[in-house]
C-alpha cells in the first residue's frame, strides 16, 4: 500500500505542467500523526519525524459495510436522484461513477452526470456498460445557451441599445448559476423513471446551486400557490426522501468530518436530510503493512467512529485503493471489501 501511494505520487509529480515544475519546490513528506496541536505542529518541518515508538501499531479488524452493500439499500423502487456532496477532492466523481456502475449492473436503468468541470471519470465511463448513460453539464455551454435563449426571446425586438444593455446584464455571475440550474433541473426530471447519479461539484458551488434552487421554489409557490395548480419544483424533489438521496463523502480525517457535518447542517436548513455518508480513502478499511500507514490508519479509527455514531444514519467504508480507480472493473473493487 505505501509503495502504491509513493508510485502514485511519483506519477503525479512526473505529470506536473512546466510552468510549476519551473517554480521553486519544497518537499514536505506525510507525517504518521495529525497536524492538530503545537507539538505536532513543531514536529512537521522536521525529517525524518516522529514515527511512534510502537512501530507496529496493532489494529482492530474494521467492521463496516461497503459501498456495494450500501448500493442494495438504496435501490428502492428502482429509480431516483442520488446526489454525491462533499469538499474538492475527497472522492465524489469517483464514488458517483461506483454507484452508478453497481446500479446498472444490476440492471437499472441509470444516468450518471457531473456538473464538476474537472471529471474525468466520464470519459472512461461513456459507452463501457448496459444500462449507463454519461452527461455532463457544461457551465460554459450552458451559460451560452441560456444566454441565446434570452438573446432570442427577450431580446428579439429590443432595439441597437437594449440589446447591448441586456448582453450586458447577461455577463454578470448570476446567469452562469441559473444556467447550470436549468440544467441540473432538467436532468433531475429523468429520475422519476431511472436513477439519475449527480457528482456535483464542489460544496461553495453545490449550495449556490441549491440556493437558486429554493429561490425558483420561492417564486414557483408564490406565483401559483393561490391557484390551486398542482406542481413540483426542484427543491421538493430534493426535500422529497422518496425522491431524493443525498450521499456525503468525506475523508476519515479530523477537519474533512467537520467540514461534512457542516455541510450536513446547511442541507438540513435547507429541509434536505442526507441519507448516508461515505468515509472514502480509508486506510484503516486497507489494512496496510508500513509503520507509518497503520500509525494513519489508526488515526483514522476516531474519526470513522464520529461519523458512524454521531452524523450518519447510514454509511459505507471505501478503502484507499493501491491504483487510480477508473474504468468499471477497478470501480467495482473499489465498493467491495473482500476482493484483495
Ligand atoms: N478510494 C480511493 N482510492 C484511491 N484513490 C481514490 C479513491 N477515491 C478517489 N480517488 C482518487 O482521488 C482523486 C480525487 O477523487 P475525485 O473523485 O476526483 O474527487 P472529487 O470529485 O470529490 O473532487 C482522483 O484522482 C481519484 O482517482
Ligand atoms: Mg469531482
Amino acid at each position: 500500500m505505501a509503495l502504491a501511494v509513493w508510485r502514485r505520487e511519483q506519477s503525479a509529480l512526473a505529470a506536473m505542467p512546466d510552468a510549476l515544475r519551473s517554480l521553486p519546490i519544497d518537499y514536505v513528506s506525510l507525517k504518521s500523526f495529525n497536524l492538530v496541536g503545537l507539538p505536532a505542529l513543531r514536529h512537521l518541518l522536521v525529517e525524518g519525524g516522529v514515527v511512534s515508538q510502537e512501530a507496529f501499531v496493532t489494529l482492530p479488524k474494521l467492521q463496516a459495510p461497503d459501498l456495494a452493500t450500501l448500493v442494495d439499500s438504496l435501490v428502492g423502487e428502482g429509480h431516483g436522484l442520488i446526489m454525491l456532496m462533499g469538499k474538492g477532492g475527497v472522492g465524489k466523481t469517483t464514488i458517483a461513477a461506483a454507484v452508478a456502475v453497481e446500479l446498472a449492473s444490476r440492471g437499472y436503468p441509470v444516468h450518471l452526470t457531473t456538473s464538476d468541470p474537472a471529471a474525468h471519470l466520464a470519459e472512461t465511463l461513456e459507452g463501457s456498460l448496459d444500462h449507463l448513460t454519461v452527461s455532463r453539464i457544461e457551465p460554459h455551454v450552458e451559460t451560452e445557451r441560456y444566454r441565446q435563449h434570452v438573446m432570442d426571446t427577450k431580446g428579439r425586438d429590443l432595439d441597437a441599445k437594449g440589446k447591448a444593455l441586456l448582453e450586458e446584464d447577461l455577463r454578470s455571475p448570476c446567469t452562469e448559476e441559473i444556467a447550470v440550474f436549468q440544467a441540473f433541473s432538467r436532468i433531475i426530471r429523468e429520475a422519476g423513471k431511472k436513477f439519475v447519479v449527480m457528482d456535483t461539484a464542489p460544496t461553495g458551488h453545490t449550495l449556490l446551486l441549491l440556493d437558486a434552487t429554493g429561490a425558483y421554489h420561492r417564486e414557483t409557490a408564490r406565483q401559483l400557490g393561490q391557484s390551486g395548480i398542482k406542481f413540483t419544483t426542484p427543491m421538493m424533489q430534493l426535500q422529497d426522501a422518496k425522491q431524493t438521496k443525498v450521499l456525503i463523502v468525506t475523508l476519515a480525517e479530523n477537519t474533512p468530518v467537520l467540514e461534512a457535518a457542516g455541510l450536513q447542517s446547511d442541507l438540513r436548513r435547507a429541509n434536505i436530510e442526507p441519507w448516508a455518508w461515505i468515509i472514502n480513502n480509508s486506510l484503516a478499511m486497507a489494512n496496510p503493512t508500513s509503520a507509518l500507514m497503520r500509525q494513519r490508519a489508526s488515526n483514522e479509527l476516531a474519526q470513522i467512529e464520529a461519523v458512524t455514531t454521531r452524523h450518519a444514519k447510514r454509511w459505507a467504508v471505501v478503502p484507499l485503493q493501491a491504483e487510480e480507480p477508473i474504468g468499471v472493473e477497478r470501480l467495482k473493487k473499489l465498493a467491495r471489501h473482500s476482493v484483495g
